[in-house]
């Protein structure tokens, strides 16, 4: 028998190392090193992946013999963020916090992936769905909660296991399906390794088994990873290399509005952003998310500016509202929702050194409304000015949009996309826009 030898992993990089060291020679960061139950390897069986040379292939030729196909979710936001649909072969990590609907939408696409009449019987047209961190029985509701009344979901198979070894002794006997979903990566693990499921050694072995499983059978699997609080995936970085696309499905959990955002797509583009919202029978496509905001209520009100931002490839409309007080403690509270804190004591010093805002008394209170958190630069503007309307105690003009970045010595800069911006805030009478062309510095916006 082989003996034991101590291994070292990166919990940031999943990397391993035969030494303990404070920072990790491969990525840099400090305390991620720690040591890893003592693995005895297990002998590559033939099982987990062929041992056969390849022999080298020109482009055209590998081309010829690629037997890829994609296939469409027919879930029309999905399909915009995957570009090309599921392509065979590819692994696809759909991360999320826990309760933001991950499970949800892989249980519709699972049900919209029907087979159509004549091919019901046929075997490559099956969804097999590892229920590893629910059981059988609670996903067959969701399947029945999500379907209406005589859909026939009969083409999907529940699987009741977290062993890896138990996945690919199934799909020895049962070669044959569409799609296989993993519900989730941290939930499941492969006995190659002594450590329990969720560890970084089991995250990092049992996506490798997958991936190898995907490559060689050519059935794509969607993998459910979760998020720490952080907002990072949680398990190594690792993991978001080795699959082929990362979705990330984002939201506030108080309110119904989901973005689903493409971090990685070796298939397609990156640059979309499917939107949903979650209603009582799961979460339906939203074609024109601006529909969603009735700003009727706040019109008018002193603290409400609104911006356009772009999710993707769309422009949509955004109000950031803000109040000041007056201070009653030496250092004035500084409170963001839907934007960094940072980002709020940076406009909040431009304000007092450009506008001479005596913010240094007042605490400072600013909230993107809808659950959305905004990112992007183009907000600046409308934050800033949110933050003076709430000050002066004076509305903003009930038609005025504000898109603009915010430099540090109060100028107004231009940003991307600003012609379909601007369109979008016409389309829905926002007709008086407040840009770098009308207000090329902070100082001579008149409130
Ligand atoms: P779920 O998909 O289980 O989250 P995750 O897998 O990301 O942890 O979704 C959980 C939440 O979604 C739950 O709080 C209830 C809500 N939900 C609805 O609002 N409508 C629905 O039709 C379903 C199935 C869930
Ligand atoms: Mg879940």
């Amino acid at each position: 028998m082989a003996k034991p030898t101590a291994v070292f992993m990166c919990s940031s990089c999943g990397n391993e190392f035969s030494k303990w060291s404070g920072r990790c020679p491969a990525c840099g960061e400090w305390n991620t090193i720690t040591e890893v139950t003592s693995l005895t390897r297990a002998p590559r069986s033939s099982k987990h992946g062929s041992s056969i040379t390849p022999e080298p292939k020109t482009p055209t030729s590998a081309l010829s013999d690629n037997t890829f196909s994609s296939f469409p979710t027919n879930i029309p936001e999905l399909d915009r963020v995957l570009g090309e649909g599921i392509t065979s072969a590819g692994v696809f990590l759909l991360a999320g916090q826990p309760g933001i609907g991950k499970s949800t939408l892989l249980t519709q696409l699972a049900i919209s992936l029907k087979p159509t009449a004549k091919k019901t019987q046929n075997q490559n047209e099956q969804i097999l769905y590892i229920c590893s961190e629910e059981t059988s029985s609670q996903v067959s509701k969701r399947i029945s909660r999500l379907s209406t009344q005589n859909t026939n979901t009969d083409h999907i198979q529940l699987l009741d296991t977290s062993c890896i070894e138990n996945i690919y002794d199934h799909l020895q006997k049962h070669p044959h399906y569409k799609l296989i979903i993993i519900d989730s990566i941290q939930s499941v693990y492969t006995n190659t390794e002594n450590s329990t499921a969720g560890s970084i050694v089991q995250i990092k072995t049992s996506a490798n088994l997958l991936i190898q499983l995907a490559k060689t059978t050519s059935i794509p699997i969607i993998l459910v990873g979760h998020v720490t609080k952080s907002g990072t995936i949680a398990g190594p970085k690792l993991l978001e290399h080795m699959v082929d696309a990362v979705f990330q499905l984002e939201g506030d959990r108080h309110h119904d509005l989901r973005l689903l955002r493409s971090i990685k797509n070796r298939f397609g583009p990156t640059d979309e952003t499917g939107i949903f919202q979650m209603t009582s029978s799961g979460l339906t496509s939203v074609t024109d998310p601006n529909l969603l905001f009735d700003s009727s209520i706040t019109k008018g009100a002193p603290g409400s500016a609104k911006t356009i931002i772009m999710e993707g490839t769309r422009p949509m409309l955004a109000e950031i509202q803000a109040l000041t007080v007056s201070s009653e403690i030496p250092i004035p509270r500084r409170v963001a929702q839907g934007i960094p804190i940072s980002k709020l004591q940076l406009i909040c010093a431009i304000l007092q050194k450009h506008k001479h805002l005596r913010l240094g008394q007042y605490d400072v209170f600013v909230n993107v409304t809808s659950g959305i958190s905004i990112k992007e630069p183009a907000a600046d503007l409308a934050i800033a000015l949110a933050i003076l309307s709430s000050y002066k105690n004076k509305p903003l003009s009930p038609k005025s949009i504000a898109i603009g970045e915010l430099g540090l010595l109060g100028e107004v800069r231009a940003v991307p996309f600003l012609d379909k911006r601007l369109k979008q805030a016409k389309a829905l009478g926002h007709t008086n826009p407040i840009t770098s062309k009308n207000t090329p510095h902070l100082k001579q916006f008149k409130l």
